[in-house]
């Protein structure tokens, strides 16, 4: 067949291929949630809308994903060359949440190099499940936390003369990551969730107690998370990130952040011997409310479990064939 053949071939397939059609008529529900917006709402719905007509996607369909992709890139593209102009004028926030009055946990900050060259770092890695019920060793959760999103030194940027930095790139170095901690069993740690404040290096208590079958409440079909010595959740602040970037690209870089961090961490916790395992598998609203997250500006978007690993091999390991 020649080109020509195949794409004309290629062209009768998607021509015949069933599209769904867009509904030709407002359900009545919806019908009546649009009469009651108020006018300054139904400003918004129609620039999104003209926005996303504008962009529209290849089959014509204007779906909840096209208005608000397209309605806030556009939108903020307009913003953004504007604030970029005016960033040398501008003042970075605080890029540091502390919680005060509560308890610390000063961590320690010296603990041996680690001497496994990054190749075989690399090489063993793989995610873990399956942990022993041993305590972890406050010096290796200190080591896990300080190597992996611990502060590495100071800068003066943004009009600010202490711009932190830290042991992973962030964008705009503006590090909206926040890292809590659900301590299941760490030697001198008392179970409960806490905060880890990277610039004083320290564990800030939230609220003390077991939080094992809670974190799970929150990861359907992920039972396994209760026998991780500590689950560590990544959230991220977007408000750091926007008043540089905007709303659009702030989330997209939020995510992108988290990535580089938890695969620090991953790494981080290989080196260390550790087991660990990343999940997505949660439920944002049941999660983002046990941490205490508003889910708008703070949100949670990524786990990492840790803990001594068992040597039992999981399944998918078994079967894993290393070159
Ligand atoms: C962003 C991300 C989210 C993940 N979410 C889950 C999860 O919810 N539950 C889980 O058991 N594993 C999760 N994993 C781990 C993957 O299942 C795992 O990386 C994959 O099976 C490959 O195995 P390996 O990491 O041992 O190479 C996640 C991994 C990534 C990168």
């Amino acid at each position: 067949m020649t080109i020509k053949e195949e794409k004309s071939a290629a062209a009768e397939i998607l021509e015949s291929a069933p599209h769904s059609e867009p509904p030709n008529a407002v359900e009545p529900a919806l019908l009546q949630e649009l009469e009651e917006l108020e006018s300054q709402e139904q400003q918004v719905l129609c620039e999104f809308l003209k926005r996303a007509k504008r962009n529209r996607s290849v089959n014509g369909h204007i779906d909840e994903l096209t208005v608000v992709v397209n309605g806030l890139k556009e939108y903020q593209m307009e913003g953004e060359w504007r604030a970029f102009r005016k960033i040398n004028e501008k003042i970075a926030p605080d890029l540091h949440k502390e919680f005060i009055g509560t308890e610390k946990i000063q961590l320690k900050t010296t603990f041996p190099p680690i001497a496994e060259p990054i190749s075989e770092v690399i090489k063993s890695r793989t995610s873990s499940r399956d942990f022993k019920g041993t305590a972890l060793s406050f010096e290796k959760l200190s080591a896990l936390l300080n190597y992996s999103c611990g502060v590495r030194g100071s800068m003066p940027a943004y009009n600010r003369r202490d711009i932190t930095l830290r042991n992973f790139p962030t964008p705009g170095g503006l590090q909206c990551t926040e890292f809590y901690l659900v301590v299941n069993k760490v030697k001198d740690i008392d179970q409960g969730l806490y905060h880890y404040s990277s610039i004083k290096n320290c564990l800030e208590l939230i609220e003390q107690g077991n939080f094992r079958w809670r974190v799970v409440n929150c990861c359907p079909q992920h039972e396994w998370l209760a026998e991780a010595n500590a689950v560590i959740f990544i959230a991220s602040d977007i408000s750091r990130l926007a008043w540089k970037y905007g709303a659009y690209r702030s989330y997209r870089l939020a995510h992108l952040e988290t990535g580089v961090a938890s695969q620090n961490m991953h790494l981080v916790a290989t080196a260390l011997e550790l087991g660990s395992c990343m999940v997505f598998g949660f439920d944002d609203e049941r999660l983002d409310s046990l941490l205490g997250l508003d889910g708008l500006q703070e949100f949670t978007v990524l786990l990492v479990a840790v803990g001594n690993k068992e040597d039992r091999k999981s399944l998918m390991q078994e079967f894993t064939v290393r070159k």
